[in-house]
């Protein structure tokens, strides 16, 4: 069982969202935080909003996770915070809005830079730590898409793919290390992912997606989010509808593949 109460959880992505959720649950809960994202002032807001905790176990360390040369060196920083990194949250992503084929090979990169190699390089760094105390837990909140993909989203479910499969090969071979690993796959969310999304030359699409405004709270994403971490499940999905998807993939893959080809370009 991993504990939070008093746990240094570091959050990727904490400045709005389902990590902005996460981080007030976890302070609510007692846990330590380091919160990172690029906006300083809105991570500062989330600190500001946390309740239940004292100021100074919440520290901001802002980082761009396009910026592969400068993560190492930022996550040494955040060990030396609290001198230790005992839950690693890789939540920060972004998501596009265009066909493959019109989709410029930079939103491609930044995408998987952002999603994936970012998580990565983080994770093998705060690992080096985990290893010492003989524990730890890593947690990669992928997606539905990491195991379905539809239009619009090549290189976005090419990323949580990446993620699925990179963090199951990892979990085997850390878990004598009492260092746990667990993927998320949420559906639909009712954030501002969409606001945030690349169109295909990287322009912010900044359109409310009606499947992401119908979507599940952060709130109820955020609490289901820490029953897998406490609970140490290796794999959970939160989603509605979006189930019939992941059965259908699994058991009906050519029911729908034909489904998706005829889902209408859009949403
Ligand atoms: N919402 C959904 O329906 C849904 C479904 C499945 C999975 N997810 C996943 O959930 C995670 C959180 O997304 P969200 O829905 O909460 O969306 P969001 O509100 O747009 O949050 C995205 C977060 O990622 C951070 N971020 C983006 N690019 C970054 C970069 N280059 N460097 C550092 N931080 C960066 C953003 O902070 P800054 O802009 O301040 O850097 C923000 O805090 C993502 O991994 C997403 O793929 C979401």
């Amino acid at each position: 069982m991993s504990e939070i109460k008093n746990k240094v959880i570091w959050i990727t992505g904490a400045s709005s969202g389902i990590g902005e959720a996460l981080a007030y649950q976890i302070a609510e809960k007692g846990g330590k935080l380091i919160l990172s994202a690029r906006r300083e002032n809105e991570l500062q807001r989330v600190k500001d909003n946390c309740k239940g905790i004292n100021p100074d176990e919440i520290k901001i360390l802002p980082l761009d996770l396009n910026q592969p040369d400068t993560l190492p060196i930022l996550a040494q920083e955040a060990i030396s915070l609290f001198g230790t990194v005992d839950i690693l949250i890789n939540n920060g992503g972004v998501t596009q809005r265009s066909l493959a084929v019109e989709t410029s090979s930079e939103v491609e990169r930044i995408i998987m830079e952002v999603n994936f190699f970012a998580a990565i390089t983080l994770s093998k760094s705060v690992l080096t730590v985990m290893k010492k105390q003989q524990s730890g837990h890593l947690v990669i909140i992928s997606s539905v898409a990491g195991k379905v993909a539809t239009k619009m989203r090549s290189s976005y479910a090419a990323s949580k793919h990446a993620l699925q499969g990179y963090f199951d090969s990892l979990r085997a071979e850390v878990w004598q290390d009492n260092i746990k690993v667990t993927l998320i796959c949420p559906g639909y969310v009712k954030t501002s992912i969409s606001l945030n999304a690349f169109t295909a030359e990287g322009a912010k699409y900044n359109q409310m997606d009606k499947n992401q405004e119908l979507g599940i709270s952060v709130d109820v994403c955020a609490q289901k989010i820490l029953q897998a971490i406490e609970k140490d499940q290796e794999e959970i999905y939160i989603a509605r509808k979006e189930m019939i998807a992941v059965y259908l993939k699994r058991f009906f893959p050519g029911i729908l593949s034909k489904i998706v080809k005829n889902i209408k370009v859009g949403n």
